[in-house]
């Protein structure tokens, strides 16, 4: 394997003390792209610009700075990107006076950037975000500053990020960056750099700080949920296979970390901070999923049953050439060891149809797992190769876009058919609804979500406290509700509104 490439574009030798930096309140407009690690990044850029003095506006009118947090994961991502630079040439003309374009874009294009796009004035990386300030500080008209140095330990442990939209009862929580997995199709080891994981204490006071907040729901993000290790206590490498009952079926190329807090052992601690909290987290990659994150997730009610299992290909030669380090029957037993475990259990997934040659055999198998499986959610994608990744070094993207284009939607449509009819079997169930905004559609509906993080639209009205109350009160964002689901269509649920709830409640009475 081949190390991220760590160049260092250095601009400024003379580095005045940091705290000089100060933004005197110029208003910086943040737009994210991509994943929900871009959230969260984005909410840690936040928290670092306020600490100088700058002062973050949602209006791109109103502002001096425009930074644009970037994904690269795909083409269209990368696409989208490059076509708003072209927009944004109109803003640099009047009143911004800087473009940044920050995370994974930064590392990977950089000299394209700068070559292409003489309006973007400074480049940061997903690890040099606490340099931003003297980056800004130092470009000018004449030169651009550039960090893009990839860090071994760079976690962001000690900044604590500002939400942007506080209205939400909803929060991201970054539980470690990076990634070591090295699948072949995939940039983020080269974009995010290795894993690291953030200590324990850290991430456990700010959920606990989220929760004193009001917070009702954390999503805990990594790469690689499971492959967590706090080794802040021990700190020792072993090269072994990860130690499951499934270890046998699943291999890994990476040297796992042993010894130290795991992943079972922050999801526990975590779940402990408060019980009317639900907790999600993703991804977690199927080569190393331990039972004890199985037990503890059946044990605890605010732990959503719920599971992102992404599976990329159903063919075993696609699989291996995308090293994910599984078979598909092994994927299969994964599947049906958790179901097993955590019976009724929701599964969601990740598939990438045209990988490097891919056949039409290797992508029935890929419609045969999805039919199988039944995922409640899908993210589905035709394949499209980056490069520094393996596969572009040492495959031919030889699948042609009409096949991919067309493989992609017969997942699609196999997936929706799928999810409609498991959809449908929820008609008539009396679920926990998580109350999350105003439904779009129409102003009388609210939308919420279910423990399997089903979208669930109801009619917004004043319903019981409680089950046996005869007193009634209106619906509120972050409430816990009962909904009686009357419809379903293959995207969303509809319900009727019954009672307010709890977490312990609800279990308590099922
Ligand atoms: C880039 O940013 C990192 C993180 O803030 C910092 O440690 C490093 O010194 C910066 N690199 C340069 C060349 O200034
Ligand atoms: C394997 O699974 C069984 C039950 O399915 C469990 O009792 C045992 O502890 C597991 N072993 C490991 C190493 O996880
Ligand atoms: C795909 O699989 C189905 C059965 O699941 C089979 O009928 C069909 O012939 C297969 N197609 C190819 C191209 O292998």
């Amino acid at each position: 394997i081949s190390k991220p490439n760590h160049n260092v574009n250095i601009n400024c030798e003379n580095i005045p003390y940091l705290n000089n930096f100060n933004g005197k309140d110029q208003k910086v407009y943040l737009e994210i792209y991509g994943c929900q690690m871009n959230i969260n990044d984005a909410e840690i850029i936040c928290s670092i610009l306020k600490k100088h003095n700058y002062d973050i506006v949602d209006d791109i009118k109103k502002a001096n700075i425009i930074l644009l947090i970037t994904c690269t994961i795909r083409e269209n991502a990368e696409q989208k990107i490059w076509n708003k630079l072209q927009n944004l040439k109109y803003w640099k003309k009047s009143h911004v006076s800087k473009i940044g374009i920050l995370g994974c874009m930064a590392e990977h294009l950089k000299h394209k950037i700068i070559a292409k796009e003489r309006i973007v004035d400074i480049i940061a990386g997903p690890d040099s975000y606490k340099d931003l300030p003297r980056l800004l500080y130092i470009s000018n008209d004449y030169q651009s500053a550039i960090n893009v140095t990839l860090s071994v330990d760079e976690t962001y442990a000690d900044v604590t990020p500002i939400r942007l939209n506080p209205n939400s009862k909803t929060a991201y929580v970054s539980i470690m960056r990076g990634c070591n997995n090295m699948c072949t199709y995939c940039v983020v080891p080269f974009t995010r750099g290795h894993e690291k994981s953030r200590p324990i204490t850290n991430i456990l006071d700010e959920i606990q700080q989220l929760s004193d907040q009001g917070i009702k729901e954390i999503i805990l993000l990594g790469q690689n949920v499971n492959s967590y290790r706090d080794i802040s206590q021990s700190n020792f490498y072993m090269n072994n296979n990860v130690k499951t009952n499934h270890s046998k079926d699943f291999t890994t190329i990476y040297k796992n970390r042993l010894g130290g807090l795991r992943f079972s052992d922050l999801l526990d601690k975590v779940s402990l901070i408060n019980s009317e909290m639900r907790i999600r987290f993703t991804s977690p990659h199927p080569k190393d999923f331990p039972d004890e994150v199985l037990y503890l997730i059946r044990e605890r009610n605010n732990i959503c049953h719920q599971i992102h299992l992404p599976a990329q290909s159903g063919s075993n030669n696609v699989l291996k050439r995308m090293r994910r380090g599984y078979t598909k029957e092994a994927y299969l037993n994964l599947v049906y060891h958790i179901r097993s475990i955590i019976p009724g259990v929701r599964l969601s997934s990740d598939f990438i149809a045209g990988f490097c040659d891919e056949t039409d055999e290797d992508f029935n198998e890929t419609l045969n797992l999805l039919k199988e499986v039944k995922y409640t959610m899908a993210y589905l994608y035709a394949y499209s190769m980056r490069d520094k990744t393996s596969a572009y070094r040492c495959y031919i993207d030889n699948i042609n876009k009409k096949i991919k284009r067309a493989r992609l939607e017969k997942m699609i449509k196999l997936y929706r058919s799928e999810a409609e009819i498991l959809y449908k079997t929820q008609i008539g169930q009396k679920q926990l609804i998580l109350v999350d905004k105003k439904s779009k559609r129409s102003t009388q509906s609210l939308v919420g979500r279910n423990d399997g993080n089903i979208k669930v639209i109801f009619p917004d009205i004043t319903i019981p406290n409680t089950n046996r109350s005869l007193s009634c009160k209106q619906i509120k964002y972050g409430d816990y509700i009962v909904v009686k689901i009357t419809d379903a269509n293959s995207q969303t649920l509809k319900g009727v509104p019954l009672y307010h709830s709890s977490i312990n409640e609800f279990s308590l009475n099922k």
